[in-house]
């Protein structure tokens, strides 16, 4: 490209008001959501980050495959377009639909773990590790040291451990592992990338030792899109060959496609075992539907369809990528303290070197978060102390970017908003806990501040 300027590989014909509140309202509406921004209305929102999960904007292709939908119980056409459309990407025998990618953890949990068993994941995402251990098994997260410290460069933070699976399967036997899984990009590190040599080099052990390995392939384009800028011998491969190349190296995977998918709703579990597809395919019946709908509509499954292959153009991935590095770049550039390098979804502020007179009993992520949303309407959530109570290693907050939905002048409005709090850190007060929900509290939690 022969310019600087990120454009939008696309023009729009349908746009949806975002609305301006002041200040003076928005110190009034943080109070009334006792300073939890996931009780404010989105309607008050100016920037809306809180995750990129179901909040893309679609096509007009996807818009018009919807109207092919075909609603018709079992065996529909709908199904036929969606299954032809993933198994073009990952090459796997069976795909079997769900509303969304918990519902095809759940099941292929369901069905393959057990209580004793242990799963490695180089980090399991919350649903992952929760539907593990809903069946007694063990979640063990094996990621590379590099990928736990949130300054240090790495161009593949979110690769696993190889050494440590090794001994991992020494220790507890094959048999007590019924599965390995690698999520790509690695959502809870920071969405960070996972390179074709390790997934080579898992997929090898795994073979030896006759352990399958699935995919948590909720980014999969994006990771496909790192391979290609940052691994040598992939300069030249289309993201979909990448995409392909690695998914050959495993034998199945779950997905919500509310990520790469492009689609508002929707997900799948892949499989190459026959007789594993047969059982899970008679749960899924149980729970979510027929096995032409898995819990989705016909029109879903259209948009999911389209939307899968539109997440592999490479003019989408190109701006999509570097739209989020240019958010990163420009406000750490300025001091801001954030997880390196950037990820392919978000921006993670790393709170506690943000505002380092804030203990972490303050809760620095969720201070750091209100503020943002009172000086610039912007909603980020917290990953931390709130979140994981004792558990949290690290304060963060996420920033994570919708997908073709902001244009470049939101992701300027953004620099500028984050490095106006950056400028008056000093003043930003901790926060108390003055209501929790016996679990997942974050989602419900009061929060007081220590400032009034
Ligand atoms: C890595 C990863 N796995 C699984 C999920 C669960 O998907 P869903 O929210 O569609 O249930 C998510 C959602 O954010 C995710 O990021």
């Amino acid at each position: 490209m022969p310019f600087k300027t990120i454009i939008e590989p696309f023009r729009i014909k349908s746009v949806e008001a975002i609305h301006w509140t002041t200040r003076d309202q928005r110190k009034k509406l943080l109070k009334a959501a006792h300073n939890n921004l996931f009780l404010l209305s989105a309607d008050d929102v100016l920037i809306d980050l809180l995750t990129d999960s179901g909040t893309g904007a679609m096509s007009t292709h996807q818009w018009a495959a919807i109207m092919e939908g075909d609603e018709s119980y079992a065996g529909s056409r709908s199904f036929e377009r969606f299954r032809k459309s993933i198994q073009d990407i990952c090459g796997y025998k069976h795909v079997i639909p769900t509303h969304q990618g918990r519902a095809a953890e759940r099941i292929l949990f369901g069905v393959m773990a057990k209580k004793g068993d242990v799963v490695p994941n180089n980090t399991h995402f919350d649903t992952t590790r929760a539907n593990v251990e809903f069946t007694g098994a063990e979640a063990v997260d094996l990621l590379i040291p590099e990928g736990r410290q949130p300054a240090l460069l790495h161009p593949f933070k979110g690769n696993m451990d190889v050494a440590a699976l090794e001994a991992l399967i020494a220790r507890v036997g094959r048999e007590r592992i019924p599965l390995v899984m690698l999520t790509v990009t690695n959502n809870s590190g920071g969405g960070q990338p996972v390179s074709m040599e390790n997934v080579r080099q898992v997929s090898a052990l795994c073979r030896r030792h006759k352990i399958p390995l699935y995919f948590d392939a909720c980014r999969f384009a994006e990771n496909a899109w790192f391979i290609k800028l940052r691994e040598k011998g992939y300069e030249d491969k289309t993201p979909k060959e990448i995409a392909q190349e690695m998914f050959s190296l495993g034998d199945g995977c779950t997905m919500s496609a509310k990520k790469d998918g492009m689609a508002n709703i929707g997900g799948f579990l892949c499989t190459n075992d026959d007789r594993l597809a047969q059982q899970e395919k008679d749960l899924l019946i149980l729970t979510e539907g027929y096995p032409t709908y898995g819990g989705l509509a016909g029109r879903d499954l259209e948009a999911i369809a389209v939307g899968i292959q539109e997440a592999l153009e490479e003019d989408y991935l190109r701006y999509r990528i570097a739209s989020t590095a240019y958010l990163g770049n420009h406000i750490a550039a300025a001091g801001v303290p954030i997880v390196q390098p950037p990820g392919g979804h978000a921006i993670y502020l790393d709170a506690r070197a943000f505002l380092p007179h804030i203990p972490q009993e303050q809760f620095p992520g969720v201070a750091l978060a209100a503020e943002l949303y009172l000086v610039g309407g912007v909603r980020s959530v917290e990953i931390g102390t709130l979140m994981f109570a004792e558990a949290a290693q690290m304060d963060l907050v996420r920033l994570a970017i919708p997908r073709r939905v902001y244009t470049q002048s939101h992701i300027d409005y953004l620099v500028e908003v984050i490095l106006e709090v950056w400028e008056s850190r000093a003043q930003i007060r901790g926060m108390k806990l003055t209501y929790e929900a016996p679990f997942l509290r974050h989602f419900t939690a009061h929060m007081e501040s220590l400032g009034e």
